[in-house]
């Protein structure tokens, strides 16, 4: 029998734009709970949640000040126990987001470090190391933050002089712990039995592959270009060292020894798919997100070399499919990219190993054209491609509404330290993050009873959840009846599936599992008939054109 992660499809919420229950412009936990009977109705089989904890949100609250306290805006500890109640009622999981490695500046640990001075116990922690030249004033080494610039910032000392400095490989606010330190080991086991103990089913690691430092801190010698690239050099001194899965085989003896068994999901950018593997282990991680499938654009072959790709890697494991997050452009927005004289609109692997290029590069400064609703039209498609695929699937906030990537929000109201350590460069994750429409009219279109934290742009109102509730033909219907069938029938979910073709079509993908089920993708403007020996056509993105064929840039799902 499969394990429920093994083929799970898990909703993704971001919850300072989900739901606000109190009015003050952010989603919170209070807004959730109202919302669980919804992500039923959808049908997931759980949520993962992302940061809750106290803290500055200088990165969205990837920036934690306290791991064992929620930050008031989103609730309290007692409301997050509530929440685990209900929607364990209710035959949902929930998935927490840990983000091991970095702590905030607010955090005790790092308030302690800089009053204790150099040389104290407490920089141990961190990264913290004197600055090179006469003066102590250039930066230890040459490594770059992800979210652009260097990732080294200089403190003050006590005593007012200019002192050490301290790594940071995401914004200022965000130091690097030291994972070689057990203050640090430990202290994580504690806050993961912490989650644990109150019900939490499992976590989403932040930066898995980022944990270890070699030590030596050595200059990487690149351009900031080719840092931020997918390209990781081997052995290199902050991605991907071997020494991690030390790390993860703790925390993996530590979520066995539940009843039930807690799980982990790896937040891995890691290109080599050999090296990928070696954190999804028996005795390691239960999953790592499969980024592969979110790069390529709308073409078949690209799309079918990147589920082989993943299917490759996941070896024996079940996959974990991933078509969108907070950290990337809206997919409707990424399959609506107009062909222009930039790049082709499938060009969208140059580094999005890192957040600072989850928007393709077409889209920063306007210089690509967007045709969104074809855009919906192809992620209608993809959904369904997705949803077939073998493992488990992951589905961002508001995919299921159609929502498209905001692009033209004021700089003033954008929020993302990418947007500010690029100066406006790369435009950052706000667009993807803004929150959701739930009825098509009112103060912040039904997401709270007063303005959202980030404006909603005014085509939302015809996205809302109500609106959608009452069209059949809607995004929301689509997935929910997609669901639906994936529970019902037996050869989706964990398992095998082979392709098949349309001979003398090219793009087209069809994909088989047994028993007796088919997903046909036509990528084509021009449509295809339905695969031979196939059955009835069970489910369908767009109406069959009137001879029965597949429509153009749709999807289909047929059961014999
Ligand atoms: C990955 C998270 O998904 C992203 O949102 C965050 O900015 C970085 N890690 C740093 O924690």
């Amino acid at each position: 029998m499969n394990e429920w992660w093994q083929d799970a499809v898990v909703y993704q919420v971001y919850v300072r734009s989900f739901a606000d229950g109190d009015g003050d412009g952010t989603g919170d936990v209070a807004g959730l709970r109202s919302r669980l009977p919804y992500l039923e109705r959808l049908g997931v089989d759980a949520l993962w949640v992302n940061p809750w904890y106290l803290s500055p949100l200088a990165d969205g609250g990837y920036d934690v000040a306290d791991y064992r306290r929620i930050d008031p805006r989103f609730g309290t500890v007692e409301e997050v126990e509530a929440l685990i109640a209900d929607a364990h009622t209710l035959g949902i999981r929930v998935i927490a987001d840990i983000v091991p490695n970095h702590t905030s500046t607010r955090h005790a640990w790092f308030q302690q470090a800089l009053s204790d001075g150099p040389g104290s116990a407490a920089r141990e922690r961190y990264w913290f190391r004197p600055g090179r030249g006469p003066d102590g004033d250039e930066p230890p080494n040459d490594w770059f933050s992800v979210f652009g610039q260097g990732a080294w910032e200089r403190v003050t000392e006590p005593d007012g002089s200019p002192g050490e400095w301290y790594l940071h490989l995401f914004d200022t606010s965000q130091p690097d712990l030291n994972w070689q330190h057990p203050d640090v080991r430990r202290e994580f086991l504690d806050v993961l039995r912490f989650w644990f103990d109150r019900g939490i089913d499992g976590f989403r690691i932040d930066v898995a592959h980022g944990l270890v430092k070699d030590p030596a801190l050595p200059d990487l010698g690149v351009t900031e270009r080719q840092v931020l690239g997918t390209d990781n050099p081997a052995n290199h001194p902050h991605w991907d060292r071997d020494d991690v899965h030390e790390i993860f085989r703790e925390w993996r003896s530590l979520a066995d020894s539940y009843d039930p068994p807690r799980t982990f999901v790896g937040e891995v950018w890691v290109d080599d798919p050999e090296r990928l593997a070696m954190y999804r282990r028996p005795d390691e991680l239960h999953g790592v997100f499969d980024f592969d499938f979110a790069k390529p654009g709308w073409d078949a072959g690209r799309v079918r070399a990147a589920v082989d790709t993943v299917r490759a890697a996941a070896g024996s494991s079940p996959a974990t499919w991933v078509l969108s997050n907070h950290d990337v452009a809206r997919h409707v927005t990424r399959f609506g990219i107009v062909t222009d004289d930039v790049e082709a609109d499938s060009d969208q692997d140059a580094g999005y190993g890192s957040p600072n290029d989850a928007i393709p590069p077409q889209l920063h400064a306007h210089r690509a054209e967007v045709d969104v609703e074809r855009g919906r039209r192809r992620a209608r498609a993809m959904a369904l491609l997705e949803l077939a695929l073998p493992g488990s699937a992951y589905v961002y906030q508001g995919d299921e509404l159609g929502l498209d990537e905001v692009l033209d929000l004021p700089d003033a109201r954008r929020d993302d330290p990418v947007f500010f350590r690029t100066e406006g460069e790369l435009l950052g994750r706000d667009g993807c993050r803004v929150p959701l429409p739930w009825e098509p009219s009112g103060p912040s279109l039904g997401f709270g009873s007063g303005e959202a934290w980030l404006p909603q742009p005014e085509s939302w109102a015809a996205l809302a959840a109500s609106a959608q509730e009452a069209d059949p033909r809607s995004m929301l219907w689509l997935y929910r009846h997609a669901l639906r069938l994936r529970r019902e029938l037996t050869a989706l979910g964990a398992g095998e599936m082979e392709w098949g073709e349309i001979p003398g079509r090219e793009n087209v993908l069809v994909l088989r599992r047994e028993p007796g089920f088919t997903c046909i993708v036509n990528f084509d403007d021009s449509p295809v008939p339905l695969p031979a020996d196939s059955g009835e056509v069970v489910l369908a993105t767009e109406e069959p054109t009137h001879d029965g064929l597949v429509a153009p840039e749709s999807a289909a799902w047929l059961v014999k």
